[in-house]
């Protein structure tokens, strides 16, 4: 399953993707230095080596070494390849991956190995999706000379369960690799090279997979933790400083590659980075190199569950709104960024409402909900909790992050939307970060934190006449340099019309961010099948619920790239001409999400029964 179909894990996703620094981060380039030297590193060695000991200048086990290291060498390019991060040209991507690869897997081509190791993404640790899952947990008590036969592991698990999944075309290229390999083999160990092919390839080849399967598989993957139910939980990292790090090729930070992973391999450390950091608070399983399994950290099972919290105050900030302090029962603290929400969970009512952050720290948060008589019923249960009560929440979440890297930000507020921006000001304040706040309220006696608004500096415009602001967006928002970043929340129609200034004015869309904790959530449905029918030939091919697009498409033999599988990378985005899109990737914009007319096949589905595409 894609990992945007959890959908904490796609507000995780959407954090990253939309850091300025991402677009950066995931680019590859037309040649990457790093590639093409293990690539030519890996090649150079096996050819150098075999011809020593061939010539007589170098004893074979010498060279058998050197081919070891060879063929450990080749996987980082073929599996880059697979992902597309190799090269931007398709070609080159391709071509390097496969004459690399056939030192790791005689006869390999990237239309296999991109299914299985796509598969292997989606599915991971998954029985019976995962083609890796045995690399995990490989049979005792031969489970390191079973790592050895990899490929043929791969073989009899596509006779048992990839049949039934992976399209004819990889059926056939499996099944041509298979015949090359066996021939091959044959002719050189029949012929009077045997000895040398022996010595020189098939022992370093077979104990170099080995060697991959260990450390890119075996040890990457805690037992028992899949993808579709613990993203974040199904794949750890590496503990320490060991220099042997190294030698993972960013491997040792398995899950980054998991979550995106069309980045090439020596890119994976600025991830961390992104979104301030917040792939590091997921809980992530870490272990040692040698750990045995009661030494790998594994988050309990509790992780993602409703946090009980015990109301400690509450008080009006200002007429019609109320400041909520909510203390966790077990005393855990609730760390949270700028711009975080959490859902309370109100059981009484039976309902879950997002409710911005306003301060946390020691164990407590502050949230201050605004009074709506007509609303749904959130904020008026909200207003009835009394000290002492006790509800649930989640643990605070981010889609509004404070991209702290940016170098100047307008922050503009519309009513009760200063609950989000205000921990942004304090924060910026803290950082000592060039930023303009400005509020907009019906009169002064509507403003709520005015103390520490006016400390952060905060400009605060009054309505001049009832529903209409002193603030004039045009003006606001005339002068912009292209890095500022603009933030706002408040109600839907004060976000629209300084949307709407903002473009008017020239802002890109990168630059501007609002407060959608709703839409996030809203979808994320069960996966229904649904049609695509092909515009140009009108071809109709049904989507199954446990396939996606991609797959359905393959299945027919027609082919669309793909790099990530989880609606990251952007690679499979097709024009759509006619149906309703339910988008599930974090790659397309809101604004282009809105527009309906491009999707992500490998992750999005159709809302109705039928989405026409562009092919
Ligand atoms: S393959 Fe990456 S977004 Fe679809």
């Amino acid at each position: 399953m894609a990992l945007t179909r959890n959908l904490d894990a796609r507000e995780v996703l959407n954090q990253i993707v939309n850091d300025p620094r991402y677009p950066d981060v995931m680019h590859v380039p037309l040649i990457s230095p790093q590639q093409i030297v293990l690539a030519v590193s890996a090649l150079g060695i096996f050819g150098l080596a075999t011809y020593g000991a061939l010539a007589g200048f170098i004893p074979v086990w010498v060279a058998m070494l050197l081919n070891l290291v060879a063929v450990y060498l080749s996987f980082t390019p073929l599996h880059d390849a697979s992902h597309r991060a190799v090269s931007s040209s398709p070609f080159l991507n391709d071509a390097i991956g496969i004459i690399t690869g056939q030192l790791l897997l005689p006869a390999v081509n990237m239309t296999v190995f991109r299914a299985i190791h796509m598969d292997h993404h989606r599915y991971t640790g998954q029985e019976g999706r995962d083609p890796d899952t045995a690399f995990v947990m490989p049979p005792k008590p031969f489970g390191l000379f079973y790592l050895m036969f990899a490929d043929v592991h791969w073989v009899l698990w596509y006779l048992k369960h990839g049949r039934h999944i992976w399209s004819r075309k990889v059926a056939i290229y499996l099944a041509l690799l298979l015949v090359t390999m066996v021939a091959v083999h044959v002719a050189f160990l029949v012929s009077p090279w045997w000895k040398a092919f022996l010595l020189l390839y098939v022992i370093p080849q077979r104990v170099g997979l080995g060697v991959v399967a260990y450390t890119f598989a075996h040890i990457q993957h805690p037992e028992g933790l899949t993808w579709d139910k613990a993203p974040f939980q199904s794949t750890m990292y590496m503990r320490g400083h060991s220099p042997l790090r190294r030698l993972l090729f960013g491997q040792e930070e398995h899950i980054i590659h998991h979550v995106v992973p069309h980045i090439p391999w020596f890119k994976y450390k600025r991830v961390w980075d992104l979104a301030n950091g917040v792939l590091k608070r997921q809980e992530i399983p870490s272990r040692s190199w040698f750990a045995g399994p009661g030494e790998i950290a594994v988050p309990g099972p509790d992780a993602q569950q409703p946090i009980p919290v015990r109301v400690t105050a509450v008080h009006d900030e200002v007429p019609g709104i109320r400041a909520i302090a909510l203390r966790t029962i077990d005393g855990r603290d609730l760390p949270a960024d700028a711009g975080a929400h959490v859902d309370v969970h109100l059981q009484a009512q039976g309902m879950v409402r997002q409710y911005s952050v306003v301060s946390a720290g020691n164990g407590q948060i502050t949230l201050a909900v605004k009074r709506e008589d007509h609303g749904r019923g959130g904020s008026v249960a909200m207003h009835a909790l009394r000290v002492g009560d006790t509800l649930a929440i989640s643990k605070p979440r981010n889609n509004f992050v404070l991209y702290e890297s940016a170098p100047r930000f307008l922050l503009v507020a519309g009513g009760i939307g200063i609950t989000a921006l205000l921990p942004m000001a304090r924060r910026l304040k803290s950082l000592g970060k060039p930023f303009a706040l400005h509020v907009c309220a019906r009169d002064q006696a509507a403003v709520p934190f005015m103390d520490e608004l006016l400390r952060c500096g905060a400009h605060i415009h009054v309505d001049t006449l009832p529903g209409r602001s002193s603030l004039d967006p045009d003006a606001l928002l005339a002068e912009h340099d292209g890095a500022t970043m603009l933030y706002l929340c408040g109600p839907q129609g004060f976000m629209a019309s300084m949307r709407a200034a903002a473009a008017r004015q020239g802002w890109a869309p990168a630059q501007i961010r609002v407060e959608n904790f709703g839409t996030l959530r809203q979808s994320g449905e069960e996966d229904r099948p649904f049609t695509v029918e092909l515009a140009r030939s009108g071809q109709q091919i049904a989507v199954r619920p446990e396939e996606s697009a991609i797959d359905a498409l393959a299945r027919e033999g027609i082919d669309v790239p793909f790099a990530c599988m989880q609606g990251t990378c952007g690679t499979c985005i097709t024009s759509v001409t006619h149906g309703d899109i339910d988008h599930r990737d974090a790659y397309l914009s809101e604004e282009e999400k809105a527009a309906g007319d491009r999707m992500c096949l490998c992750v999005s589905r159709a809302r109705g029964s039928c989405l026409t595409i562009d092919l």
